[in-house]
C-alpha cells in the first residue's frame, strides 16, 4: 500500500498534487510520501512483535536521504551502513551509535578506526583478515569492538544474479563450514568481542525459502559453535525481503516473514537484528518525469522519450528491472510504446512495447517503487545535474534534496596550470 493515488483524476502523493511538484521544482525528481514510510517501518516492526525486541537497522544504502534517515529514527530505527560516508549520515539523523551496525566486504582501515571512535553497535565482519585488522586496531585505540561473523551459507536466493550475495562464489561472508574455526580465532583476540552471527542472502527475494534454508543453516551453526565453548548472544538476519514492482503482483508479506523468522529461530536465546531496505522505502517513492516528446517515425511502436534517464534511475538499464509507469493525469486512453531517457546509449531504456496510460509531449508520469535504490544509484552521466528529492507529509511537502546543477558538478574539476 502507498499513497500515490488518483484523485479527481491527477495523481497526488498524499494531499498534494503531482503537477504541483513538477511546477515548483521542477522534472525528473524523485518523489516520498512520509505516511508510506511510516506505515512500513510500523508494519515491519509488528510483524517481528512476536520476537524479543528485535534490532531493526534501515539499510541505508537504499535511501540515505537524511529526511529519510530521519522519519525512520524517529520510529525507533537503527542503521545498517556500508560506508564511512553512510556512517556519517546515520549519525547525522540522530541514530544512536549503538544502533549502528557496519556491514561491507571492504571496509577500509579508515572506515574500522571510524567506526571504532564513534563506538558503534556491531561490526559484521566478512572475513578472518577483516578481524585481525580491527583488533589490532581496537588493541592500539584501547577499544573493544563488538562483532558478527557473517556467513555465507551457499543458498541460492533465487533473485537476479547481481543482487544475491549468498552462493558460494559470491564475495560475502565466510564459507560456513569455516565458520566454526574463525569465529573461535577471532574469539581469541584482544580488542574483539565476538558475539554473534550475521546473514543476508540477496536482494528482491520473492520467496521466504531461500531465508528459511539459510535462517536453519545459521541455527545449527550457533549451536555448533556453542557446543565449541563459544559464546553467541546476536544474530542478525539481514534484509532481503522483496516488493512487488508490477501491479498485482504478490509477494511474502513481513508478517509471513515474522511468523517464519519466530518459528524457525525459537529457541535460539539471542538478540536477533534486522537490516531491511527495499520492503521499507522501495514503494514510498517515485520518480516523477516530463514526457519531451514523442517519435514516431516509424510504423513499430513509438518512442515516448522523458526527461528522466538511466543516470536518474539506474535499476531498468542495470538490472532489466520492471518499474511500472503511470501518468499522472490519465486520460483513459492506453497505448503501447518504449519509454525511454535522452541519453545516447540504447541502455537507456525504461520499458519496450509497454502497454500504458497515452502521453504526449508535456505530460507527466511517474515511475513507482523508486523509494529504494533510486537516488542513491544517481550519476551525473552525460552531465545531467544530480536529480532532487521531495518528501511530502500531508498537505505540505519539503525539498529534501536539492538538484545539483551539471554547472556545480564542473565547478569542482580544475584544468591544470599546464594545460
Ligand atoms: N543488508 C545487507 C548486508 C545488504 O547487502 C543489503 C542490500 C541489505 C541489508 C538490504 O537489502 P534489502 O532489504 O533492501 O533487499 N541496487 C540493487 C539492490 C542491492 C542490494 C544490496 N544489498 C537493486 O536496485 O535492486
Amino acid at each position: 500500500m502507498n499513497h500515490f493515488e488518483l484523485k479527481n483524476g491527477v495523481m497526488h502523493a498524499e494531499d498534494v498534487p503531482l503537477p504541483q511538484i513538477a511546477q515548483e521544482v521542477g522534472t525528473p525528481v524523485y518523489v516520498y510520501s512520509m505516511a508510506t514510510l511510516v506505515r512500513h517501518a510500523r508494519v515491519f516492526r509488528d510483524a517481528l512483535s512476536g520476537l524479543d525486541k528485535p534490532h531493526i537497522a534501515f539499510a541505508v544504502k537504499s535511501n540515505p536521504n537524511l529526511a529519510v534517515l530521519k522519519v525512520l529514527q524517529r520510529e525507533g530505527y537503527g542503521a545498517d551502513v556500508v560506508s564511512g560516508g553512510e556512517l556519517v549520515r546515520a549519525l547525522a539523523a540522530d541514530m544512536a551509535p549503538a544502533d549502528i551496525v557496519f556491514s561491507g566486504v571492504g571496509k577500509t582501515h579508515a572506515e574500522l578506526v571510524q567506526g571504532l571512535e564513534q563506538d558503534i553497535g556491531q561490526f559484521n565482519l566478512e572475513s578472518e583478515e577483516e578481524g585481525y585488522e580491527l583488533s589490532a586496531i581496537a588493541a592500539r585505540l584501547g577499544k573493544t569492538a563488538r562483532c558478527a561473523l557473517r556467513v555465507n551459507p551457499d543458498v541460492d536466493a533465487r533473485t537476479h544474479d547481481k543482487i544475491s550475495t549468498g552462493k558460494a562464489e559470491n564475495k560475502f561472508g565466510v564459507p560456513i563450514d569455516r565458520a566454526g574455526e574463525i569465529y573461535a580465532a577471532l574469539a581469541a583476540m584482544p580488542g574483539l568481542d565476538m558475539r554473534g552471527v550475521a546473514v543476508h542472502i540477496g536482494s528482491q527475494l520473492s520467496s521466504l525459502e531461500p531465508l528459511e534454508t539459510a535462517f536453519e543453516k545459521l541455527g545449527r551453526l550457533i549451536a555448533d559453535l556453542r557446543g565449541q565453548g563459544l559464546k553467541v548472544t546476536h544474530a542478525d538476519l539481514g534484509g532481503g525481503l522483496g516488493v512487488p514492482y508490477k501491479a498485482g503482483e504478490t509477494f511474502p508479506s513481513p508478517a509471513e516473514y515474522g511468523a517464519m523468522v519466530a518459528r524457525v529461530t525459537k529457541g535460539w536465546d539471542v538478540a536477533l537484528s534486522f537490516e531491511p531496505g527495499r520492503v521499507i522505502a522501495g514503494n514510498a517513492g517515485i520518480l516523477l518525469t516530463r514526457v519531451i516528446r514523442v517519435k514516431r517515425s516509424s510504423n513499430a511502436s513509438p518512442f515516448i522519450i522523458v526527461d528522466a534517464a538511466m543516470n536518474d534511475l539506474a535499476r531498468p538499464a542495470m538490472y532489466g528491472a520492471w518499474h511500472d509507469i503511470d501518468a499522472v493525469e490519465p486520460t483513459g486512453g492506453r497505448t503501447t510504446a518504449h519509454i525511454v531517457g535522452p541519453i545516447c546509449e540504447t541502455g537507456d531504456t525504461f520499458a519496450m512495447n509497454r502497454e500504458i496510460d497515452t502521453l504526449e509531449a508535456g505530460d507527466l508520469a511517474v515511475f513507482r517503487t523508486a523509494g529504494a535504490y533510486g537516488a542513491t544509484m544517481a550519476s551525473s552521466y552525460n552531465s545531467r545535474g544530480f536529480v532532487p528529492e521531495v518528501l511530502v507529509d500531508g498537505a505540505r511537502y519539503a525539498v529534501v534534496a536539492d538538484r545539483l546543477p551539471a554547472a556545480d558538478i564542473m565547478a569542482a574539476e580544475r584544468v591544470p596550470d599546464w594545460l
